[in-house]
């Protein structure tokens, strides 16, 4: 198993006091070698064996022993909210009778309780601990809760005994760690498995002439975003693309049909429509078009040059009226002032089940650059408020909303 799955990843090592806990130093440090975010936590007896100043250097971050510290109440909720995987090595037959009873009195518990993510204990202690009915009925409560326990290694140990109860080996747990992450991943890459998504994205250019058009800045990023977002979780993607700087990269589940003008986008989502369970309207559509396209170059021989503008069709309310019970559809507004009243109108104009809007301030332009900061409102009512983040997260957001749609 490739320990890439681990690049990136935050990873909690609680750590309970146990002459193993030696090996959970190794442990750390083998995790920050393949890109883990790692913070650790300690019993206060596990500080009887290795010090916190070990953890701290090798993970860069502060040790957790308690649930107030120095710096003040330590968010436990937060902590347990952040992990992608925690694991409990050593966890010694104290901890794990502790956990499977939910008793919660030190801060490794109290993020255990608080965490949402995958748990694995690797149990560290005598034989005869080990092999006793209350540590063997703890060690089955704990999987019934979908905890997962890595197996206890045979052999020496260090009471002079010998037989199972051994900690398992550094590599090992990375491996344990490695298979589980892998295997989630695998899993939620099929949620929208079969799903297929209609996709706007891009500015579109309605012509003047053959060599002029009226358009906008739209770079088509976020629904470029969006399309990897989506494909990530397995959907199939049909990307009607404007003339967009940005463009996506090739995957045998996305089909992009390029267009310019509004109509040409309206023709080829209109097409696409009745079969897709989903749309996203990110397109930045021109509203206006001028009424003739001159088919020779216009000359500048007036002063003036009036044009008359008529109106483009509206792709996203087309499609809205036409949503069948089972599709979704989202869209986005753009909005310079009162962003949200102006929102909450185009979701109910346009039948949308949510809306992401942004708002265009000139510190924070949405336009072509690689940040957004949006709210998602939800035809239920539910409202999401996001922080300025990356194109590519508000669309795992945008994509998470969409999952909840269905
Ligand atoms: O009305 P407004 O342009 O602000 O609405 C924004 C939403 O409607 C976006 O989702 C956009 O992609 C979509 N839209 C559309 N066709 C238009 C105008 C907007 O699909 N002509």
């Amino acid at each position: 198993m490739a320990t890439s799955t681990l690049n990136g990843r935050r990873i909690i090592v609680g750590v309970s006091g146990s002459i193993a806990a030696y090996k959970a130093v190794l442990l750390v440090r083998l995790l920050v070698k393949a890109g883990a975010e790692v913070r650790v936590i300690m019993t206060p007896s596990a500080t009887e064996f290795v010090s916190t100043l070990t953890f701290s250097t090798l993970s860069k971050q502060e040790v957790l022993t308690s649930v107030i510290s120095e710096e003040g109440w330590n968010n436990h909720v937060e902590l347990g909210l952040w992990a992608d995987a925690y694991v409990f090595a050593p966890a010694t037959a104290n901890t794990l009778a502790k956990l499977a009873n939910g008793i919660c009195d030190t801060v490794l518990a109290a993020v255990y309780l608080s965490a949402r993510c995958p748990v694995m204990f690797a149990p560290a202690m005598d034989v005869d601990m080990w092999l006793h009915p209350s540590t063997q009925a703890n060690i089955q409560r704990l999987e019934g809760y979908g905890n997962d326990i890595i197996p206890v290694g045979e052999g020496e140990l260090a009471s002079g005994l010998s037989g199972a109860g051994r900690l398992a080996e550094p590599e090992t747990i990375v491996e344990a760690i490695t298979t589980k992450l892998a295997a989630i991943d695998a899993e939620d890459g099929k949620i929208l498995a079969g799903e297929r998504v209609l996709l706007t994205a891009g500015p579109t250019h309605e012509p003047l002439d053959p060599v002029r058009f009226i358009g906008n800045h739209s770079s088509g990023k976020m629904g470029v975003a969006l399309a990897a977002a989506l494909l990530q979780k397995g959907a199939h993607v049909e990307l009607v693309l404007g003339p967009a700087s940005a463009k996506p990269a090739e995957h045998s589940n996305l089909t992009v049909t390029h267009v310019r003008t509004a109509w040409e986008m309206h023709d080829a989502c209109v097409a696409l429509w009745p079969s897709m369970d989903a749309g996203i309207m990110t397109a930045a559509v021109a509203d206006y078009r001028p009424e003739t396209a001159a088919d020779k170059k216009i000359k500048k021989d007036g002063d003036a040059l009036s044009l008359t503008l008529v109106k483009n069709p509206d792709i996203a309310a087309t499609l809205g009226k036409v949503k069948k019970s089972n599709q979704r559809l989202i869209g986005f507004a753009l909005e310079t002032n009162d962003g949200k009243m102006y929102a909450l109108g185009k979701m109910k104009r346009k039948n949308f089940d949510a809306i992401v809007l942004n708002l265009h301030t000139p510190e924070a332009t949405a336009f072509g650059g690689d940040t957004n900061q949006v709210t998602i409102l939800k035809a239920d009512g539910e409202e999401l408020a996001f922080e300025r983040m990356s194109k590519v997260k508000v669309a795992q957001e945008v994509v998470g909303v969409l999952i909840g749609l269905r």
